[in-house]
């Protein structure tokens, strides 16, 4: 198959890319371009073209599996200068999403139409990237600085009516007329001949500049692409010749393109995609339909699990066993979702729809009829297997039975049921409603049907699903207990709470580690004597300070949970510290990591070796999404990859740790 074909249409020549799934401009299609419009340009009976695109949608962008490869073909800025430079009028006719390199095409095309569910956008800060082919220059020229600065640092596509209305295209097509509008238009364009956009001045505001770094300076924290690519629209309005902006664009594209941000971005695009995959379980297996869930549990986890079928327009029904915590949990969800309308995420009439779709009960019998249930009770496997062993005599045959378990077996809680087959986790991460981490924990005897359904319901509901198999903690908690367990042995030995957390947010994550134990709660898992002391942890509970719920823990808090160093708990850890006759010495920060981060690393090789995750990548993609693990360092076994499997063995080794046998190869 040819992945672009031409033919005429009276006097106007189109050209058609067919390049599946997406039309990536991969080296053929940049061939295919060149000779299309070398083909028109030649042509004297042709008066004006049109770019069109077979399939889904219009080109998405360039072919990322490309980026680090030798190059093949004509290279795109020559395609494009060719196209802009060119006699005759060139229309993009653009449907589906006119992405990146995509766009850019469309930029160097004398006119755009568009479908009205179009979508167009330079998505290419999210791969650590700028539009390279001349975006943040032709842009500015197009749409203003203000829109372009926002579109290229951000990344996020605009609709096409928006795009109307900024001039980023001319007009809009029929939704299914594309073809025949875009031929019109380019026959009323020959009167008006070629406009290329490199012609027209930029206008526009650079104080936008500014205001976009201050919006955004903590979600930017650490990243080096939105700031290239803010750099980029400022010279386009620094230079009124666009050769020296392109010049300038080209030079910030190659530093990011070979630099490690953009890198181990490109790698999480394909690791993303990739964690939907299940292995040895063909791509078609047939799916139980999933049209009604029940959630047990109408706490916090409950209830942001049900927020987010809700979303996604399923019915649920939730289950609490007092009135009280079910008029609490509907509550809260219902304060949820007005606390979005009113920032004005969606209307007031989109919270009662959703609300409508919500039935609270005090009993397990209204279960009966679901398609799925999950369940997120106390994390105790007693209640866990009790709740199971009542599901087993209430809910329908066929029905998928999930347990929101971080830690337990799935396999015992599964034996609790006469049909363990339609058992599995479905651990969600705390915020449920937000988070985008979905473990899907496999068991022994789960039915790959049941375990493809929970993966799609996964993506159905905004999540990232990625498959785990049962083991303590799966793959994230069972990673992140490598990290806590040194990280309190590093305070007994001489580090502060706020040294440990400093490296670890300085990395790039959002939170240390007694940040992160402050948020999540210091009396989980206590025994709550305060005269039985064994641990750092154990002392501070035992003075109050179970973490940002009192108000104090590693940390002090104000009203608004803003911490800050506290002498008191630092009195106490020095306290525990000569009680138990640690030395106290100086720790560096690199100790720091080599004791907190390799050990992850480690423990992930573990998990591989064991079977517990499908692939590194997966591992990789559960950091980022539950654990807010820095995109721009690409998870821990990309990372690990990075500091150099030798390096993390011998430093290890230093700290007396097992290593796993498949790092110890690698070094
Ligand atoms: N290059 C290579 N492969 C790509 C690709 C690209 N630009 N975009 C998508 N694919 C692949 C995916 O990996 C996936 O492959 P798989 O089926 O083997 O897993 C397949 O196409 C389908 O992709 P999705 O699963 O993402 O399909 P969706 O329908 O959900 O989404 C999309 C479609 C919105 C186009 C989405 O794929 C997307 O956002 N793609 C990336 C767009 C992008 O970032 N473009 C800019 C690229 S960089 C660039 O252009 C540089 C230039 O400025 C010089």
């Amino acid at each position: 198959m040819q992945s672009v074909t031409t033919h005429v249409e009276g006097d106007v020549l189109v050209v058609l890319v067919n390049n599946p799934p997406v039309n990536a401009l991969s080296w053929h299609v940049r061939q295919g371009l060149k000779d299309g419009f070398e083909q028109g340009l030649a042509d004297p009976a042709i008066k004006a073209i049109v770019l069109r695109c077979a399939g889904q949608t219009f080109i998405a962008g360039a072919d990322i599996t490309e980026f680090g490869k030798p190059p093949q073909g004509p290279d795109f800025a020559s395609v494009l200068k060719l196209m802009e430079t060119a006699s005759k009028p060139i229309v993009a006719a653009i449907h589906g999403t006119a992405l990146g390199g995509g766009l850019e095409t469309a930029l160097c095309c004398h006119y755009r139409v568009a479908v009205p569910s179009a979508k167009l956008g330079v998505p290419e800060v999210k791969l650590g990237l700028l539009p390279g082919g001349g975006g943040t220059q032709r842009l500015p020229r197009l749409v203003g600085i203000e829109q372009a600065a926002v579109m290229c640092s951000l990344g996020e596509p605009i609709s096409a009516k928006k795009a109307l209305e900024t001039g980023l295209v001319d007009a809009l097509a029929s939704e299914d007329g594309l073809a025949a509008d875009a031929i019109a238009f380019a026959r009323d364009a020959i009167a008006k001949g070629p406009r290329p956009t490199r012609s027209l001045p930029v206008k526009g505001d650079l104080a936008i500049i500014e205001k976009l770094k201050a919006e955004n300076s903590r979600k930017w924290r650490g990243f080096d692409a939105p700031y290239a690519n803010l750099r980029c629209v400022e010279a386009a309005a620094a230079n009124a010749d666009i050769d020296a902006g392109l010049k300038f664009e080209r030079e910030e594209f190659m530093k990011l393109m070979t630099g490690s941000q953009s890198a181990a971005q490109r790698y999480m695009f394909f690791a993303e995609r990739q964690a939907a995959k299940i292995d040895g379980l063909p791509k078609d297996t047939a799916l139980r339909d999933v049209k009604k869930v029940g959630v047990i549990g109408a706490g916090t986890m409950g209830g942001g699990i049900t927020m987010n079928f809700l979303a996604a327009g399923i019915p649920v029904t939730i289950v609490e066993m007092q009135k009280d915590a079910l008029d609490r949990g509907v509550a809260l969800i219902r304060k949820n979702y007005e606390a979005s309308a009113a920032k004005g995420r969606f209307t007031q009439e989109r919270v009662e729809q959703m609300m409508g779709l919500l039935t609270p009960s005090l009993s397990l019998d209204d279960l009966a009829q679901c398609d799925l249930v999950i369940e997120a009770v106390y994390e105790n496997m007693d209640v866990k297997k009790d709740v199971f062993g009542k599901l087993d005599k209430i809910v329908k045959q066929g029905a998928i039975l999930a347990s929101n378990t971080s830690y337990l077996n799935v396999d015992e809680i599964a034996a609790a049921t006469a049909r363990p087959q339609d058992v599995l986790g479905m651990h969600f991460f705390s915020p449920a409603n937000v988070m985008k981490l979905l473990e899907v924990v496999r068991g022994e005897k789960t039915a790959p049907d049941v375990l493809a359904t929970a993966m799609a319901i996964g993506k159905k509901i905004g999540k990232v699903a990625v498959v785990a198999g049962v083991c303590h903690g799966f793959i994230g908690n069972r990673m992140l207990a490598q990290r806590q367990a040194p990280a309190s042995q590093l305070l007994l030995e001489g580090a502060t709470p706020q040294q440990i957390d400093k490296v670890h947010t300085d990395f790039g994550m959002p939170m240390g580690p007694f940040q992160m134990s402050d948020l999540a709660g210091l009396d989980i898992g206590w025994h709550r004597d305060p005269n039985r002391i064994e641990t750092i942890r154990e002392a501070l509970c035992a003075a109050g300070r179970w973490g940002q719920k009192t108000g104090k823990g590693f940390y002090d808090y104000d009203e608004k949970r803003n911490g800050t160093p506290s002498p008191e708990a630092l009195a106490i850890i020095e306290d525990f510290r000569s009680k138990s006759n640690m030395a106290k010495r100086e720790i560096t920060d690199q100790e720091i990591i080599e004791r907190t981060l390799y050990p992850m690393v480690n423990e992930g090789y573990l998990i591989l070796e064991e079977g517990k995750a499908q692939r590194a990548s997966d591992i990789d993609v559960v950091w980022i999404y539950g654990y807010g693990w820095p995109v721009y360092r690409g998870g821990p076994m990309f990372w690990g990859d990075l500091e150099g499997a030798g390096k993390i063995v011998e430093a290890l080794e230093r700290h007396g740790i097992k290593v796993a046998d498949s790092l110890k190869a690698k070094a």
